[in-house]
């Protein structure tokens, strides 16, 4: 019998340049990956917020002001002066956070702080056994096994979508006067309450409902509320795919929580009937293409389809759910939208947002 693959031509010897290029960028990927993870850490010490508030200072000064361990702190600073994100000067042992690094990577620099992000990293690679086991078994890991996920997504939104209320209010001609009038908001998938909170202290005759199935966002939620003794808001464990009952809203937000879901399709049209006739629908998600082709060029394609396998897919496959995917595209949007029954579509980018799109859905129009 004949070899099966017998008429398989001869594997040319790959070119000897491009493998070198390769293997340079597998290189950097490592240092990138390395420096990402450093950049976390760096932001869950404070140490990026000590070294902007320090002039040059040497591990031990920096360690001190940080209130942290000096050992530490120098292998960090090793890591960090590598990766070019701090300046060493050998001579004195000193370190700096250059000015334009820390309007990037400091609590100060909020809605800009990149560091919140570089948290992923370690918190979606804390389920790396657990995501290898589902690429044989074809289930997931549900919300449950991600610790800090509530915490890190509540700092994500304080800055892609509290620090940049204002932008997004005005994306929907006449809302901010509607709010500032009076009407009844319902954010779906709501987490840690931040960015209904914030509404609700900037538009007080208006009333704001949060929904989200986990307790911990919830408890989280009703926290800030309590602490800004807030009367207009109120939050509630809720299933986004559960019965619609009575309530209709005039504006039903969804801020990063429809990708992820269970039964997307069942959420849109549970949205589209809470909607009072006339009623708004902003959602804010990712920005890319349906189309794997044309997000060749997404600056952040790797690190969302990335985010997708270690979270967004897998929490809705570990319910039996469609697996959408982080990346599942303005294409697919607007065909689920249209099957939900809304009207009108248009959809917005804002400056302060690379890594979403904001869709304003009209229920009738
Ligand atoms: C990516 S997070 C976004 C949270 C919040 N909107 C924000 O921007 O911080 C998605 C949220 O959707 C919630 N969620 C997922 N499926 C849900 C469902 N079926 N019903 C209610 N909430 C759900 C999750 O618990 C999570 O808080």
């Amino acid at each position: 019998m004949e070899h099966p693959h017998a008429m398989e031509p001869a594997r040319a010897a790959p070119n000897a340049d491009a493998v070198d290029a390769f293997g340079n960028r597998l290189v950097g990927m490592l240092d990138e990956a390395g420096a990402a993870l450093m950049i976390s850490v760096g932001h869950r010490t404070g140490l990026f917020d000590a070294m902007a508030r320090l002039p040059p200072a040497t591990a031990a000064e920096l360690a001190h002001e940080a209130g942290l361990d000096e050992r530490y702190v120098r292998e960090w600073l090793g890591a960090m002066t590598t990766s070019r994100v701090v300046e060493y000067d050998p001579r004195g042992g000193q370190y700096r956070l250059p000015a334009h690094h820390a309007s990037l990577l400091t609590r100060a620099a909020t809605p800009n702080n990149f560091a919140v992000y570089a948290q992923y990293v370690a918190l979606l690679g804390a389920v790396e056994d657990r995501i290898v086991e589902c690429f044989r078994s074809g289930s997931g890991v549900p919300y449950s096994a991600f610790h800090r996920f509530h915490e890190v997504m509540a700092e994500d939104s304080g800055q892609s979508v509290v620090g940049a209320l204002d932008a997004i209010v005005a994306l929907v001609p006449g809302l901010e006067h509607d709010l500032l009038d009076g009407i009844s908001v319902l954010d779906v998938g709501c987490g840690s309450g931040r960015a209904l909170t914030a509404l609700a202290r900037a538009y007080p005759r208006s009333r704001f409902t949060g929904h989200d199935f986990s307790e911990e966002a919830i408890r989280a939620a009703r926290n800030v509320a309590a602490e800004h003794r807030l009367t207009n808001v109120e939050f509630d464990v809720r299933d986004a795919a559960g019965p619609v009952g009575e309530a209709r809203y005039d504006l039903i937000t969804a801020f990063d929580a429809i990708h992820d879901q269970a039964d997307p399709a069942a959420v849109l049209r549970g949205i589209r009937q809470r909607l009072a006739p006339d009623g708004i629908f902003l959602m804010q998600d990712i920005r890319a293409s349906s189309a794997l082709e044309r997000n060749v060029e997404h600056p952040l394609a790797p690190f969302l389809y990335a985010v997708s396998v270690m979270h967004c897919m897998t929490v809705s496959l570990a319910q039996g759910g469609a697996g959408l995917g982080t990346m599942w595209g303005e294409e697919r949007a607007r065909a689920m939208l249209a099957e939900a029954g809304f009207g009108e579509v248009s959809v917005h980018t804002l400056p302060h947002d690379i890594q979403n799109c904001f869709y304003v859905v009209h229920a009738d129009r």
